[in-house]
């Protein structure tokens, strides 16, 4: 059994369910803390291919939240000075950590192209979703 492959299937299928189901999600994928370095590495995702598969702790919203260890949503991209832009139609963007015995091993990371359009509702099932995802790892 490939278990990593495993896992990347599961979580590929948890990014296809919440792209497809929910509508103002247009494109949703998990970072994961690269090994020891203080970097985040792409992971599965659903959307445009992005050329962002390493992203810096510190560096746009992602790596923001790898410090951070807290929610972050951006209601409108463009007034965010530290931020990677992956595609232009992206309006904006949420980013909910995912904890494993208390520590921050990655995030899973949502763009939508409609304006503000992410709640409170949002942040609390990100984080139920996260929840789920850290017991499979
Ligand atoms: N916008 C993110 C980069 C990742 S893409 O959204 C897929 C950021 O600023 O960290």
């Amino acid at each position: 059994i490939n278990s990593q492959l495993d896992l990347d299937s599961k979580l590929y299928a948890i990014c296809e369910l919440l792209e497809k189901h929910v509508n103002h999600y247009d494109w949703v994928g998990f970072y994961f803390k690269n090994g020891n370095k203080e970097e985040l590495k792409l992971g599965p995702y659903v959307g445009e291919p992005t050329d962002h598969t390493i992203i810096p702790f510190g560096k746009g919203i992602c790596g923001q939240v790898a410090v951070s260890n807290e929610n972050f949503v951006v209601p409108d991209v463009s007034a965010q000075d530290n931020y990677i832009a992956c595609s232009i139609t992206v309006k904006a963007e949420i980013v909910v950590p995912i904890f494993v015995n208390g520590e921050n091993i990655g995030q899973i990371d949502i763009d939508s192209k409609t304006p503000d359009p992410f709640t409170k509702a949002d942040e609390r099932f990100l984080e139920f979703i996260c929840e789920k995802v850290s017991g499979l790892l």
